[in-house]
């Protein structure tokens, strides 16, 4: 079924590139994306090559940035100049917001012969339909609330992974008296609040809803607020030196290394991990966020054709088809470290962490406990996205004290609504 579907569709590229004789211009896609680490370059290979495989060519958009707030920026440079890329990734109220802008293209077609609804959860259907229409792919589904923790350090830090914030600092403490970092941070907005919206779940899944997806002034500015301000400042001082402006990879690779006990990070570390040839359970461990077992904060890759004419309708469908092929979601996010956007794919190809990853997700929707991160564009618009990452930032780098930045928080997310 899904073979015929490309063959149809390869057809009508063939037919579309004959009427207007441009071979090559028509079945290529210009792809904007911010998968450039190592372990994100092998994942986009498959991506590119499946593609290649059916008679697509790729024209490669990278532009780097973890989190891909530059890829945003680059994309609305783009479109402004009327020049819009094929295909773009792009992570949730992004999404929407440019559906709302008129900017993005129809895949119903596609989406409807091939049962995207019954196969794609609720919560991903929600950032890839707008007004009722498929507008989006979703390739994979990440989660944020993962500690990725090289086992020779656990092991030499007494060999238990934490489970509750005492034990994590118990770990963190044993690990500075071990001689290495104990926590590979990078300092850059996103990833400050990357950790920071773990924080904020290990202190209740309540709390995470009301104060970062639904942004309740309360919740913001609660003493439970402070509480999780003074944990980032107590974390704060597990960091070396030179933590600021570090690239998430380059934290990944000093825990791979050994010279960091654990980074804080969503499940594309681990694809760094595999691209150094490490094994789950072996060099390295993967636990959720202390505090915050059987919950899970996600953010969704998903795909985002332009209006960009015509003659470029085909491939454009082709590859978002190919990018809801199910053995392509295996083979995929096997390497990205992601687990797959389908409920329909088997968990036989991941490793450990991937087969957790899944597990972990199944439960935490049937329990009510899935949350849309707001570090990754799943939680509010950008807007108040980028306010509340500044005021986390504030407060990582000690310009803020947990009391001001509380304040800060209730009148930044206020003014960016
Ligand atoms: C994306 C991942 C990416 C990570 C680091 C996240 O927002 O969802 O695909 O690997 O940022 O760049």
């Amino acid at each position: 079924m899904i073979i015929r579907k490309f063959a149809a569709l390869a057809a009508g590229a063939a037919a579309l590139t004959l009427t207007a004789g441009s071979a090559v211009a028509e079945d290529t896609v210009e792809v904007l994306h911010w998968w450039t680490s190592g372990g994100e370059a092998s994942a986009l290979n498959v991506l590119k090559e499946d593609l290649e495989k059916k008679g697509v060519t790729w024209q490669d958009m990278p532009v780097a940035g973890g989190g891909g707030s530059e890829a945003m920026t680059a994309l609305r440079a783009r479109v402004t100049a009327g020049n819009a890329p094929t295909a773009v990734q792009m992570l949730g109220f992004d999404i929407i917001d440019w559906a709302s802008e008129g900017a993005v293209a129809n895949l119903n077609d596609v989406a409807e012969e091939e049962g995207w609804a019954d196969v794609v959860p609720a919560a991903l259907q929600n950032f890839s339909k707008y007004d009722g229409n498929w507008i989006a792919s979703p390739v994979n589904v990440h989660s944020t609330n993962w500690v990725w923790i090289n086992k020779a350090a656990l092991d030499a830090a007494g060999g238990k992974a934490p489970e509750t914030w005492e034990e994590l600092i118990a770990v963190l403490d044993k690990m500075k008296e071990n001689g290495i970092t104990p926590l590979a941070h990078g300092g850059q907005p996103w990833q400050d609040a990357t950790v920071f919206e773990a924080v904020v779940l290990s202190l209740g899944n309540d709390f995470y809803k009301a104060a970062l997806n639904d942004l309740d002034p309360e919740a913001l500015g609660s003493d439970k607020m402070k509480e999780a301000f003074d944990r980032m400042t107590k974390l704060r001082s597990y960091v070396d030196d030179n933590f600021s402006g570090r690239d998430w990879n380059l934290a990944s690779a000093m825990v791979i290394e050994g010279q960091g006990g654990m980074q804080m990070m969503g499940d594309w570390a681990k694809g760094e991990f595999l691209k150094a040839g490490k094994k789950p359970g072996e060099d390295f461990v993967c636990i959720r966020f202390p505090g915050t077992q059987g919950s899970v904060t996600f953010n969704s890759d998903q795909f985002v054709m332009f209006k960009v004419g015509e003659d470029k309708q085909a491939a454009q469908k082709m590859m978002a088809s190919a990018v809801m092929n199910p053995e392509f979601q295996s083979a995929f996010n096997v390497v990205k470290g992601s687990v797959p956007a389908r409920t329909d794919v088997s968990d036989e190809a991941f490793d450990d962490c991937g087969k957790k990853g899944m597990k972990d997700l199944a439960e935490a929707n049937e329990a009510g406990a899935l949350f849309g991160s707001m570090a990754h564009g799943h939680g509010a618009p950008a807007a108040v996205k980028n306010a509340i990452n500044d005021v986390v930032t504030q407060h990582f780098n000690g310009e803020l004290s947990s009391e001001e930045a509380v304040e800060e928080l209730v009148n930044a997310v206020e003014a960016a609504q």
